[in-house]
C-alpha cells in the first residue's frame, strides 16, 4: 500500500470479527517489519507480548474495563518497554566499528546508568514508536488495530510475568474489523494550532 493510502487506511478498530486467527507466520511478518523501528542509541527498548489464547484475552478483557475488543479481536499485543535496554550496549555494538563501540558503549553508561526517569522516558518513547509501526504495519497487510490505555497496568503486568525492568507502554487489539467497517476519521486540530516555524507561537502555515 502506498504510504499515504496506508496513513488514511489506519483508524482505531474497536469492532472485530470474533473467531479470526493470527498465525505465527502473520505476526512474524508484521513484527519483523516493527522492529525497523528507530530507538535511541538503537537500544530497542521495546517487548512485545502477544496474547491470543481465549480464556487469556477474556481475562485480559476484564482488567481493560471490559472493552470488549480485548476479547473479540485475534491477538491482543502488550507493548512494553525495558528499562535496562542500555545494559545491552556491549551485544548491540559488538559488530560495529571499534571507533564507533569506543564512543559509544561508554557514551551510554554515563547518559543512562542511575538515570531511573531517563529510562524511563526512553523505554515508553521506543515502545511508542514501535507501536505506530507496528499499526501500519498491520494495516498494510490487511489487519485492524486498536491502541488502548484504558487497562490496570500493573494487574495487566502480573497476568502476563513481565519482569519489574519491562513496563507496558501500550495495549494494542488486532484484528479484522467487522464487516470491513472502519470508525470514521475524528477531529484533527489544524495545522495552525500544531505546527510552529522557528518558535512556538510565531509563525504557521497560512
Ligand atoms: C496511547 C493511546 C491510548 C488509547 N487508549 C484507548 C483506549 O483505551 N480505548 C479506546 O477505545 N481507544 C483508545 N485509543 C484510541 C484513540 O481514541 C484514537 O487513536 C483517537 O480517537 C483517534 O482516532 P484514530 O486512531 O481512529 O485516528 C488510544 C490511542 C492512543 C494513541
Amino acid at each position: 500500500m502506498d504510504f499515504s493510502e496506508l496513513v488514511n487506511a489506519r483508524h482505531s478498530v474497536r469492532q472485530f470479527e470474533t473467531g479470526v486467527t493470527i498465525s505465527d507466520q502473520e505476526l512474524q511478518t508484521i513484527f519483523e517489519q516493527v522492529v525497523a523501528s528507530p530507538s535511541s542509541f538503537n537500544l530497542q527498548h521495546w517487548q512485545f507480548v502477544i496474547v491470543r489464547e481465549p480464556t487469556r484475552k477474556t481475562e485480559l478483557r476484564s482488567l481493560s474495563f471490559g472493552q470488549a475488543q480485548v476479547e473479540q479481536c485475534s491477538a491482543v499485543v502488550l507493548v512494553c518497554g525495558n528499562l535496562n535496554a542500555h545494559a545491552d550496549a556491549e551485544r548491540i555494538y559488538a559488530d560495529s566499528d571499534a571507533q564507533m563501540r569506543d564512543k559509544y558503549v561508554p557514551m551510554i553508561e554515563g547518559v543512562y546508568k542511575g538515570q531511573l526517569a531517563l529510562q524511563r522516558e526512553e523505554a515508553v518513547r521506543s515502545g511508542a514508536l514501535a507501536a505506530m509501526s507496528l499499526m501500519y504495519a498491520a494495516r498494510n497487510r490487511g489487519w485492524d488495530c486498536g491502541p488502548m490505555i484504558g487497562f490496570d497496568a500493573d494487574a495487566v503486568a502480573a497476568m502476563l510475568d513481565l519482569p519489574e525492568h519491562v513496563v507496558p507502554v501500550m495495549m494494542m487489539v488486532m484484528g479484522r474489523a467487522e464487516g470491513g467497517r472502519q470508525p470514521p476519521r475524528g477531529y484533527r486540530r489544524p495545522l495552525q494550532e500544531v505546527v510552529h516555524f522557528e518558535s512556538f507561537g510565531q509563525t504557521t502555515f497560512k
